[in-house]
């Protein structure tokens, strides 16, 4: 309820508040509001969206029916460690087109993005693959087979 400027108000009334101090009130209390949600925005962002991705070297352990020339996938890798007559191998299983993951299939590896296809030893069959599947370094210490993803070999390099 408003009062006419001549009506004589009660001592009991509140002073009422000029507009300028209102609309300075108003953009205060917009401002620190603002800022509050913002900061509750802000808690989000510092975590992360990934985990850590694992170590490249790492060791393995063949299954002893794991058939010769058989790929044997190590779960969570982007690896096939083979078995054969001279020893084990690792080759790569990340195309060497555009880094898709090859599968294995029957003629070797098959990759479900462009259709490239290798051969068991990584040998490009069909491209648009440029080049081989890598082969990455194995060693043997005592009965332990360690492979290294960062580590590229020859070819045809066996432990
Ligand atoms: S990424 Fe494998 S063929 Fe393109």
């Amino acid at each position: 309820m408003t009062t006419h400027p001549n009506e004589k108000r009660s001592r009991f009334d509140p002073e009422p508040m000029p507009r300028r101090d209102f609309l300075g009130l108003a953009a205060i209390g917009s401002m620190l509001a603002a800022f509050g949600l913002s900061m509750l925005g802000m808690l989000k962002l510092p975590k992360a969206a990934v985990s850590a991705s694992p170590a490249k070297k790492f060791n393995v352990s063949l299954p002893d029916t794991l058939p010769e020339g058989e790929a044997f996938i190590p779960p969570g890798r982007n690896v096939a460690v083979f078995r054969d007559k001279e020893g084990v191998f690792a080759i790569s299983t990340v195309c060497t087109h555009l880094g898709c993951i090859v599968k294995t299939s029957a003629n070797g590896f098959d990759c479900p993005c462009h259709g490239s296809g290798f051969t068991r030893d990584g040998t490009v069959r069909k491209g648009p693959a440029p080049t081989p599947l890598p082969w990455l370094k194995v060693s043997m210490n005592g009965g332990t087979l360690t492979v290294d993803e960062d580590t590229k070999v020859k070819s045809g390099t066996k432990v």
